[in-house]
């Protein structure tokens, strides 16, 4: 049978979802999914996800080797050590490291995921990376797109088409699509995915904030072999 393949374009979809025996595919491209797959890269020893960010920050009075990294608002919370700028996870500062790590978007999106087979984290720079990943397990899967303030967002639509169009070329017998999944197909229409992330309403004020750099790095596609994969709590890199 051929895998069926989903998304959950924003929050209210997410809601009482069932991801038994599925690969979920976390995306929030403008940053979460991207700086984590950035600072895994960069030899990142492990990312621990939270939701909240008193938990987060809580963290490191049991573990206060930990490094702390996120944002809310867009910025870095007080008396954490990064913000969400993938470009400030850099190999000196990361590698070997274990980051507490919280988002307002990202991290909940990965919270929801609980329950599902396996846990990957997509983005446009590791888009084939997670996607040979997809195909290689053969399981259905439901890419879950982070979206922003519990509605969906063009960025994470648009990589959720860009995963699945490339799914469908790497599956010979092929794979069973829900509307979602056809509806984020359809979006991915520009190739150039550098100018959609320029347009879209987070990338603008992400640019605003003075992330413009990050944006241009967010909207990179394929340039990452690395893939964050959730487990026990912990996102490590499986390659
Ligand atoms: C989020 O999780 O909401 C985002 O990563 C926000 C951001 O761009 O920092």
């Amino acid at each position: 049978m051929k895998p069926g393949i989903d998304v959950t374009l924003c929050q209210a979809e997410r809601a009482g979802i069932d991801l038994a025996g599925r690969v979920a595919v976390v995306v929030d491209v403008l940053r979460a999914t991207t700086t984590v797959t950035t600072a895994l890269s960069n030899g990142a020893a492990a990312i621990i996800p939270f939701a909240d960010l008193d938990e987060c920050r809580a963290y490191k009075t049991k573990e206060p080797g930990v490094l702390l990294g996120g944002e809310r608002g867009g910025l870095k919370p007080e008396g954490f050590d990064f913000g969400n700028s993938p470009l400030e996870y850099t190999p000196e500062r990361v590698e070997g490291r274990r980051i507490a790590y919280t988002t307002t978007n990202g991290t909940r999106a990965l919270a929801a995921c609980r329950g599902a087979e396996e846990i990957f984290l997509g983005a446009l720079i590791n888009r084939r990376a997670v996607t040979e990943m997809m195909a290689a397990s053969g399981r259905d899967a439901t890419v879950v797109c982070a979206g922003k303030r519990g509605g969906p967002n063009l960025e994470d639509t648009y990589c959720a088409g860009a995963i699945i169009g490339l799914l469908e070329s790497l599956t010979p017998d092929g794979v069973d699509l829900g509307d979602r999944a056809r509806i984020a197909r359809a979006v991915f229409r520009d190739p150039d995915a550098g100018a959609v992330l320029e347009r879209c309403e987070h990338g603008r004020t992400l640019d605003g904030l003075g992330f413009g750099e990050d944006v241009d790095y967010c909207g990179r596609l394929d340039v990452v072999g690395t893939v964050g994969v959730l487990e026990n709590g912990e996102i490590r890199a499986f390659r």
